[in-house]
């Protein structure tokens, strides 16, 4: 415990607040953009349900894995790893596992921050009245408007990511944790009213049924694969962000209670998120596999024509602006918490360093969506083959490594005393599923992306 304070990463002020920021790191574009229009492009309620078995049975414990070994560790994710490493007498290569996922995430922050500029950006256009009756052309160009211009693009990235330095520099209590008390409870409260709008002025039964009624649909293994990566990303897993929030935990909670509280909130949020946006987009008579641009093109174009339109689309935006913003934050954190450690730097000089880094990078994303649209390489862009690299191999990567390393390498007696399990049987379900069915499970997406890679190898005009 005593080795914490010395690191001088500090700790969460009570044991609540863990949850509040793991949640707040789950809870994000995921939830409110991904997963609606996935389970739109995939048939509904089928994806539902597979999504959900893929969360609890693959989510669940190796969030707790990434959490127990962050908190045994009591470091930055790549010391947690080389201190469990030193303790378990294994090979040093395991601490690989701290500097992908710090990796991993500094490369995604950078292209998240530009989504989370597009959200920004929605806000305005929002406020000021652009899709007041719009039509689909009026709001698709928005959206070309917005993408098109790399001078534009980069000021909403730009102050995106300003506005998640200045929380993360303050530090996780004065920073972190004061703004998350304030972000979150906004967040439900927008999650409530939305809810209810859409209840009231949407096509909720139809709605309903698209997400929860799976009579004649059938399942298939795309949709499985994509429905368990998706699990992944909701999750924050294969970033070492659960680990380096775990090590802020104080030993006296409990990790099993607060991992599956994140997990129902997390499925809370993106279920209602769906029933939030398809009843509008039935009650307009679109179409729910839209995709990508089923935020970005459906909904503004189906609430441009409801009544208070104007007002309750402003606050779908903010509501997205928030759940990135407070994801973009525990993005940073591994980064930012290493850096501190490894060069004995003020936590100033680590978020200034990593944030200008993260904004560089970023600017190859932005380039994507206009100038650079077209430099491509086997078929993606600068934004696609980042992407591709970091979520769908490093990722999966590091969560194979963290299941691995916490089911077969760490003792058991460490992993007993950190998860204090109240049930015999939870405990040893816990190390079943790790053990074996969450690599088989991260195995299956690895391989779907490496095939998927050299299928693009071998047809690059596709
Ligand atoms: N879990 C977030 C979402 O569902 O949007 C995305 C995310 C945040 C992934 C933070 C990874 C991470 F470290
Ligand atoms: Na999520």
């Amino acid at each position: 415990m005593s080795e914490r304070y010395e690191s001088g990463l500090g700790s969460w002020g009570s044991r609540w607040t863990f949850i509040l920021a793991a949640t707040g790191s789950a809870v994000g574009l995921g939830n409110i953009w991904k997963f609606p229009y996935m389970a739109g492009e995939n048939g509904g309620a089928a994806f539902v349900a597979i999504y959900l078995l893929c969360l609890f049975l693959v989510g669940v414990p190796l969030l707790m894995a990434e959490v127990l070994l962050g908190r045994r560790g009591g470091q930055n994710p790549v010391g947690s790893m080389a201190k469990l490493t030193a303790a378990a007498g294994t090979s040093r290569a395991w601490i690989w596992t701290g500097r992908l996922g710090a990796l991993a995430g500094f490369i995604i922050l950078s292209f998240y921050s530009v989504v989370g500029g597009f959200s920004l950006a929605y806000v305005f256009n929002s406020a000021f009245g652009d899709f007041v009756g719009a039509g689909p052309e009026d709001v698709a160009a928005v959206f070309s408007a917005v993408q098109s211009s790399a001078v534009e693009l980069t000021g909403w990235h730009t102050l995106f990511l300003v506005l998640v330095m200045i929380v993360s520099l303050r530090g996780i209590n004065q920073g972190l944790e004061k703004s998350l008390r304030i972000i979150m409870p906004m967040l439900f409260i927008l999650l409530a009213v939305l809810l209810w709008y859409a209840w009231e002025h949407g096509d909720f039964d139809q709605g309903l049924a698209f997400l929860f009624d799976f009579s004649a649909q059938k399942i298939t293994w795309q949709a499985s694969l994509d429905a368990l990566g998706h699990a992944f990303f909701s999750l924050s897993l294969g970033m070492g962000v659960m680990m380096a929030y775990g090590a802020y935990m104080p030993k006296s909670a409990s990790i099993g209670g607060a991992v599956v509280a994140i997990a129902l909130l997390d499925t809370v949020v993106a279920l209602s998120a769906g029933l939030i946006i398809f009843p509008i987009v039935f009650a307009n008579g679109l179409d729910p596999t839209a995709g990508f641009g089923l935020m970005f093109n459906a909904l503004p174009l189906a609430l441009g024509n409801l009544p208070f339109g104007h007002f309750v689309g402003t606050l779908f935006f903010v509501l997205i602006a928030l759940a990135a913003w407070s994801s973009a934050i525990s993005i940073l954190e591994p980064a930012v918490a290493w850096s501190q450690q490894r060069w004995r730097c003020s936590r100033t000089s680590a978020v200034v360093v990593v944030g200008c880094a993260a904004w560089l990078l970023g600017l190859g994303t932005v380039f994507s969506f206009n100038i650079w649209a077209d430099a491509t390489l086997l078929g993606a862009n600068f934004f696609g083959w980042i992407d591709f690299v970091s979520s769908s191999l490093m990722l999966p990567i590091v969560g194979l490594l963290v299941a691995v390393f916490a089911g077969w390498k760490l003792d058991v007696a460490s992993r007993r005393e950190e998860l204090a399990m109240r049930w015999a049987w939870a405990f040893s379900s816990w190390q079943w599923l790790l053990k074996y069915l969450v690599p088989v499970a991260v195995v299956a997406i690895l391989a779907i992306s490496a095939w998927g890679f050299v299928s693009a190898l071998q047809n690059p005009f596709d």
